[in-house]
């Protein structure tokens, strides 16, 4: 099968190439067919300042911020993908500072805010160029905790608002350190394989199933063969 989407992989990572994350993102990808391309940014390599909160993107610099950095190539980057894939690990139930930063500089893509109704459109902002519409958002993350479904749920909800509910794919993986420690290896090969499936099952269709979600969800170990194999790489960092 040939797929010539272009898919734009956000690395938000400040472990860059040593990403837990990464690693997730890495097999969901191999389940692509190889004919897909795929572009790669590591935002904590990326020069991107705070948003100034200036609203000049909103004014006379029309759809441009007027910090000169790294982010008008990466809107770039935005702009020319089709499919988005966002991978960073969970920061206190949230996004690590970098990505916000970046979520924060896309503001120009956006329409100035005029009393819109929240509803269920892809951002309650209306956005400026209607391609923007046509993408697709995918969030990879992984945390440190068993339980994923309980970690994520302030960040879903921000990502609700900010992408629309049903409008964004999800892969939030917990037992994220089970990515640097010798083992378990055949359960990480396991759920390894599990994500590249659901990358082939998202290049077909689009979109996961709740089952592929909720498999994705599962923890590889249960919380005390997790805590077994973690306490050695948690004592080596003393
Ligand atoms: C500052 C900080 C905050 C964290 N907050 C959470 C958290 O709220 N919940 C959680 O389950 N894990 C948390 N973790 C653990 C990471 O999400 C976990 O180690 C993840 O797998 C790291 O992914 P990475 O290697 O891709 O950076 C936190 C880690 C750090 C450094």
């Amino acid at each position: 099968m040939t797929d010539n989407r272009r898919i734009l992989l956000l690395n938000g990572s400040p472990k860059t190439e040593r990403s837990n994350t990464l690693r997730v993102a890495k097999a969901f990808l191999s389940g692509f067919p190889e004919s897909a391309s795929v572009e790669r940014i590591d935002l904590y390599r990326s020069d991107i300042q705070p948003c100034r909160g200036c609203f000049s993107c909103w004014g006379s610099s029309a759809g441009h911020c007027v910090i000169p950095d790294d982010m008008e190539k990466n809107l770039a980057a935005v702009r020319r993908s089709d499919i988005i894939i966002l991978s960073f690990p969970l920061y206190f139930f949230g996004m690590p500072s970098q990505v916000k930063a970046f979520l924060d500089r896309c503001l120009p893509l956006m329409q100035p805010y005029q009393g819109n109704v929240l509803d269920s459109r892809p951002s309650f902002h209306t956005l400026r160029d209607e391609s923007l519409k046509e993408k697709h958002f995918v969030v990879i993350s992984s945390c440190g905790f068993v339980s994923a479904e309980e970690q994520y749920q302030p960040l879903k909800k921000q990502l609700d608002l900010l992408l629309g509910c049903e409008k964004y794919t999800t892969l939030f993986c917990p037992e994220g350190e089970l990515f640097v420690v010798p083992q378990p290896v055949r359960q990480r090969e396991r759920y390894l394989e599990d994500i590249k499936k659901a990358g082939a099952e998202f290049s077909e269709h689009l979109l996961l199933t709740e089952q592929t979600k909720k498999k994705i969800a599962m923890p590889m170990l249960s919380p005390r063969g997790f805590e077994a194999v973690t306490a050695e790489h948690w004592l080596s960092l003393h």
